[in-house]
């Protein structure tokens, strides 16, 4: 029998997706994808086509993907279109960020020049505080404000680069080469259990760059009005999941 999910309320909206309790479920939530854009802290307004539905079939495919491949996540159901069932964490106030390839914020910070190859991988944390405008900081930063443990960041920074070795060749099978990658994660059982993936991943959280031309097929298009947003967000979607 197919369970039933009644939405009770709305407990958080944010620029992308909105979270509801669910009736008789007091450990999960509903997460439901919007076709709303933003970009620069909402500065930048829009819509995207068909956003919710390719973001929700995206992190569905991936989230299922990455948990085969032993990645705890906070993933349980898709239960329609843009909406799908998860387990409810306290999301810890971090933002991880991996980079591949050198794009966006890093080419302020260092001499780098767009496409550069990084011998290694960067992580990098961000403080999530939009008032603050999500500030990147230090292990110390995130202990001193008790954001974080010693123990939470090694996970984070463990799972982040897991997850990173598991992508890369995966959009690389479908021509796509991961440039770099925002993560969040939180933890379940009120904040009281095991750290786990959460959020999303798709092109609003992704730099997608066509393996061959290079042609960037993510959110910079809607960031930096690239122009064909939209066909770049469903090309994403039939190259990884053929639009189901
Ligand atoms: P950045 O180069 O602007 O720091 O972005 C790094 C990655 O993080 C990129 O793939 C886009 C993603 N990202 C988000 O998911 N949310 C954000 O608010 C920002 C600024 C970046
Ligand atoms: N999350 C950002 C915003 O504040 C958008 C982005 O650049 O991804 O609107």
């Amino acid at each position: 029998m197919t369970e039933k999910y009644n939405k009770i309320k709305k407990i958080y909206e944010g620029k992308a997706k909105k979270l509801y309790t669910i009736k008789g479920k007091p450990d999960l939530l509903l997460q439901e994808f919007k076709d709303d854009a933003t970009a620069f802290n909402a500065q930048k307004r829009g819509k995207i086509l068909n956003k919710g539905i390719i973001n929700c079939e995206l992190t569905t495919f991936i989230f299922d993907y990455l948990s085969k491949r032993g990645i705890k996540t906070h993933f349980v159901k898709q239960i329609s279109p843009n909406e799908m069932i998860i387990k409810r964490l306290k999301i810890v106030p971090i933002e991880v960020v991996v980079r591949n390839i050198a794009a966006g914020s890093l080419l302020k910070k260092t001499r780098f020049k767009e496409g550069h190859k990084l011998a290694k991988p960067i992580v990098e944390f961000y403080y999530k505080d939009d008032a603050l405008g999500d500030p990147m900081i230090s292990d110390s930063h995130a202990i001193a404000m008790k954001i974080a443990t010693e123990s939470d960041l090694k996970a984070l920074r463990q799972m982040a680069e897991k997850i990173n070795i598991i992508l890369k060749p995966f959009f690389l099978k479908r021509r796509l080469r991961l440039v770099d990658f925002k993560l969040e994660f939180g933890k379940d059982k009120g904040g009281k259990g095991r750290i786990m993936l959460g959020d999303e991943i798709t092109p609003d959280t992704c730099r997608l760059w066509d393996a061959k031309t290079n042609r960037k097929l993510d959110k910079d298009r809607f960031r930096f009005d690239l122009g064909g947003v939209n066909e770049a967000y469903a090309e994403v979607r039939k190259r990884i999941t053929g639009g189901k």
